[in-house]
């Protein structure tokens, strides 16, 4: 039986590949796991209320599109957040942005760019359904380093001409995972200013944007606002799943052009699978509650406290400005997370794992990514068992 070859080089994805480097060993203390990205602070008490109200909302098929209340909701959140207005003919809700990032890169990007094999650029290291979607577009991914010495953000406009000509699609985080860096409104605004003078669009992916140190982090819509950059060019998602601790629910949003919109919209009224009523309205109370993501974002706040407070002094150590990984320099990203676990029991991610390697260089290789995810005591532990045994 054949299968698509497109897919055939896929390297395992990270967390099998974790399982293998580390199972085979005994934990050297009671395991702390510090390696996936899942919230674990509570989320949002009204939940089950609502759910229960409108349960019956699953006796029937859902709008496509989101209800005309969610979407309200959403632009109402946008507009508080961002003072930027957003009428629903630019929005679409999507089940968690992660296939939202997939699906629209398969209804926005041509097969071809100036006749030629379009391409789909990414930072690097990278969430990896960026290049699944490049992939499955049969588009060429190009994979640019996002290293300490650009602030951890790609240097898109540094690629040869013949690259950005034929690029479609540019992909960017912000606030980063892994690095947690925080593109400024000068970055996204020269990104425009490419993305206009080489006809490509931007996918800004924004789930992390409510998990900030100090101030909010500027989205790429308000950029696009304030500069007057042509707003088909720009689409930014966003995700419950992070901002309100419901990465279970499934629930999240484009907010676009209305043209690319429509596109959009179209794939999934054919292909998508239309997030459930009741999901919809529990969507629609939490985009219009701030009170649930300030608690959210202090608890994280002072867990960049105690990271700052158990790291300082060590060289290279950069707190993150938003989201809420760790990304920490070592010699080697696997070496290091073996010991770490073999001698501890802390389990954390070995940087090279979110990284493709380029021209014989990974540039996640000299890091280890850590998920401040688990409760306040449980984190601080886990975090000095790391230091001692790594910078000790
Ligand atoms: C950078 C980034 N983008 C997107 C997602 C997808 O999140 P969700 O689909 O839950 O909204 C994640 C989840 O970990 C992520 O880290």
């Amino acid at each position: 039986m054949a299968f698509p070859e497109r897919f055939s080089n896929l390297p395992d994805y990270a967390f099998p590949r974790l399982r293998k480097l580390l199972d085979t060993h005994a934990p050297g203390g009671e395991p702390v796991a510090m390696t996936i990205g899942e919230p674990r602070h509570p989320m949002p008490e009204f939940v089950g209320s609502v759910l229960a109200e409108t349960l019956q909302g699953f006796a029937v098929y859902p709008p496509n599109d989101g209800t005309p209340e969610l979407l309200a909701a959403i632009g109402g959140w946008l507009k508080r957040r961002y003072r930027v207005e957003v009428g629903p003919e630019r929005l679409m809700v999507l089940n968690g942005t992660r296939e939202g990032l997939f699906n629209a890169a398969l209804a926005l990007v041509p097969e071809q760019k100036r006749g030629k094999r379009p391409v789909v650029l990414m930072p690097n290291p990278f969430y990896q359904v960026y290049a699944m979607a490049a992939l499955a577009l049969g588009a060429e991914p190009v994979y640019v380093p996002a290293l300490a010495s650009n602030g951890f953000l790609p240097d898109y406009a540094g690629l040869p001409r013949e690259i950005l000509e034929r690029t479609a699609l540019a992909y960017l985080c912000s606030p980063a995972n892994p690095q947690g860096s925080v593109a400024s409104r000068d970055y996204w605004a020269s990104l425009m200013d490419l993305a206009e003078a080489h006809d490509f669009r931007i996918f800004a992916d924004e789930c992390y944007s409510e998990i900030w140190r100090t101030a909010p982090p500027a989205g790429a819509l308000e950029v696009a606002d304030a500069t007057g950059a042509d707003p088909e060019r720009v689409f930014v998602f966003h995700s419950l799943s992070k901002r309100s601790n419901l990465p279970g629910l499934r629930s999240g949003f484009v907010a676009g052009g209305a043209g690319g919109i429509e596109r959009i919209r179209q794939l999934r009224a054919f292909a998508g699978a239309p997030l459930p009523l009741p999901v919809q309205r529990v969507s629609e109370r939490a985009w219009s509650d701030e009170a649930h993501v300030e608690a959210n974002r202090a608890l994280y706040q002072e867990k960049f406290r105690i990271a700052d407070a158990v790291f300082s002094g060590l060289q290279g150590y950069m707190g993150p400005e938003g989201g809420f990984f760790l990304w920490l320099p070592v010699p080697d990203g696997e070496e290091a997370a073996l010991k770490l676990w073999t001698e501890t029991g802390v389990r954390v991610l070995p940087g090279a794992y979110l990284a493709r390697e380029v021209g014989g260089e990974n540039p996640g290789k000299g890091y280890i990514r850590v998920a401040m995810v688990a409760p306040k005591d449980e984190m601080q532990r886990g975090l000095m068992r790391l230091r001692d045994c790594l910078y000790g």
